[in-house]
Order: C-alpha cells, then structure tokens, then sequence
C-alpha cells in the first residue's frame, strides 16, 4: 500500500474545435466521432473507470452538450428495446450510463488552449490528484494506459506522464521530455518542451494524453501565460514544477491511435475492427481488395 492520495478524479478537457474535422464538427462534437461503434468519448471514460477513477470532470464549450447527455439514461430508447425484447442493445447501453452525480461538466467559454482547460477544472480538483484524459488518444492495451500510470503514480507519487517514442523529425508536433534516469520503463523528468524544432529537441520522448498530475499545477495554470501558439499550455505549467514535485514519465505497453488527425482516426478505426470478432473476417475481405 502507498501513503500517497488515491487517484480517484479525472478530467476530460473536450472544448477544443476539432477544426481538423470540419465540417463533420460543425455541429458535432469531435469526441463524439464513432470509432467502430463507440464515441471516442466512451473509451477514454472506460480507460479511466478501469483505473479506479470515481468522478469524472468535462470541460466543455459552446455546442458540446450531446456530451453530457450522452451519459444519461435514454428513458424512450431503452423502453422501446425493452418492449421489443433487445436486451443484447440494453447491455451495450451500461457503460454510457455514469453512476448519480459522478459526473460534472464545466465550461471553457472561450478555447485558450489545453492548460488553460485544465484551469477550468480547478474546484472539482481541490487538493486532490487527477487525471487528464485526451478523448483523441485511444490507447489500445491489455492493462489500460491509465492504469498503467497509477500504478507507478501508487509508488512515487508526484506527476506521471504516459510518454512514446516519436521519430526525431516529429518533435515539433508534441511536448517532448528532458530526462535523467531511465530504466526503459520509467524515465525521470528533468524538463519539458512543447513543439521543440528536431534539433532543438532534447529527446525523441513524447508526452501522449494521459497525465496523473497534483494540484500543485494550478496556481501555475492561474497565470494563465501564452505559450506555443499563442495557447495557455499544459505543458509549460507541468514545467515549472519540475524539482518540486516527484515527476516521471511511464513508457506504458500498448498502441496509441491519434484520432484528433484524419490518418490516426482511420487507423484506430482499422485497427479496432480487426480486434473485433463479429468485424475482423468482413473488413479483412475488403482490405485484401483494396491493396
Ligand atoms: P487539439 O489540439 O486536438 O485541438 O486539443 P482541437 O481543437 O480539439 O482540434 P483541432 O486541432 O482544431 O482539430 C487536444 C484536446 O484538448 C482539448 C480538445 O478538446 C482535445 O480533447 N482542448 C484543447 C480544450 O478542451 N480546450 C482548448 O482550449 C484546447
């Protein structure tokens, strides 16, 4: 058992525009585009419900309430396929379904960028740890990616990021870790920087989104500077607190699918139907026709 606070809080930020996927996101939120059969939403919630997590916190904006109602009841829905006798539609339902109260939303007005998101999330947080679950990434592993970060979070505490290794030529797409020690599994955080040049990286590790963070976050998140992009980013706040707080990156085992991009969210949407018994002989068939 540790002596560190149990884990028991996440937050989704969900606010973003999803541009990349206009018009689709015109009207619809991104984290509600389906991957096989499920809103990207959905398995991001699993993963953390998986992990322990008993309170979920989305940051939302202007045109993302079917977020919110997505984890309600559908009254008629389920009615209709009771009376009809589809009770295998029924259990497919459950996991939509979040137990009274455990969900809140919270809004972002105006989307200044990821730390800024996490920001919004302040007083659910409290002094609490969290969670911070992209809905874009889905990482598909045996041990949920999550998990995996509780489990080094339950033994050293402080901040765990889930980080991969990125082609060199890449780093100016995602936050990229300085690192000490590193026993191929963990890696010590020594420093962060968004969207460094490739040859201004100080390594090829990338930071995907799962973060265990402290609320020592916040009161850097309050300042609310512009960083890359003109963005408030989660990245920068993480920095500075680096030597104050236990700080590691995890090497989780599992495959990452970027599905805010059109080229990861059709790989994702390959990739798990071939993981899906009722799915996996059809799609095979018309791929073999395509290549
Ligand atoms: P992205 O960088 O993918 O931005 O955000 P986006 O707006 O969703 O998509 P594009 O780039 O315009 O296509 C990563 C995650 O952070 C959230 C997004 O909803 C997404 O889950 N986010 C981003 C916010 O909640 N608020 C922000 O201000 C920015």
């Amino acid at each position: 058992m540790s002596h560190h606070i149990p884990l028991r809080k996440a937050v989704f930020p969900v606010a973003g525009l999803g541009t990349r996927f206009l018009p689709a996101t015109k009207v619809m939120p991104k984290e509600m585009l389906p991957v096989v059969d499920k809103p990207l939403i959905q398995y991001a919630i699993d993963e953390a419900r998986a992990a322990g997590i008993e309170e979920f916190c989305l940051v939302t904006g202007r045109g993302k309430d079917s977020l919110i109602d997505y984890f309600d009841i559908a009254y008629e829905l389920e009615d209709t396929l009771k009376k009809r006798g589809k009770t295998d539609y029924l259990d497919i339902l459950q996991p939509s379904v979040v137990k009274p109260g455990s969900l809140v939303a919270v809004r972002q007005q105006e989307p200044l960028g990821l730390g800024h998101a996490v920001w919004c999330a302040r007083d659910f947080v409290g002094n609490d740890p969290f969670a911070v679950l992209l809905p874009d990434d889905i990482v598909h592993s045996p041990v949920g990616c999550l998990q995996q970060l509780v489990e080094v979070y339950n033994k050293t505490g402080g901040n765990v990021l889930a980080v991969s290794e990125v082609p060199r030529e890449h780093t100016n797409r995602y936050g990229i870790l300085d690192i000490g020690t590193d026993d191929g599994h963990l890696v010590e955080v020594k420093g962060l920087v968004e969207k460094p040049k490739p040859e201004e990286a100080p390594s090829c590790l990338s930071i995907i989104g799962r973060y265990v963070l402290t609320a020592d976050i916040m009161p850097h998140l309050a300042k609310l500077e512009r960083g890359a992009g003109g963005e408030v980013q989660l990245t920068d706040a993480m920095a500075k607190v680096i030597g104050k707080v236990p700080f590691h990156g995890v090497r989780y085992k599992g495959t990452r699918y970027d599905c805010g991009d059109k080229v990861g969210f059709l790989e994702a949407q390959i990739a798990l139907a071939l993981e899906r018994p009722d799915l996996a002989d059809g799609v095979r068939e018309f791929l073999r026709r395509y290549l």
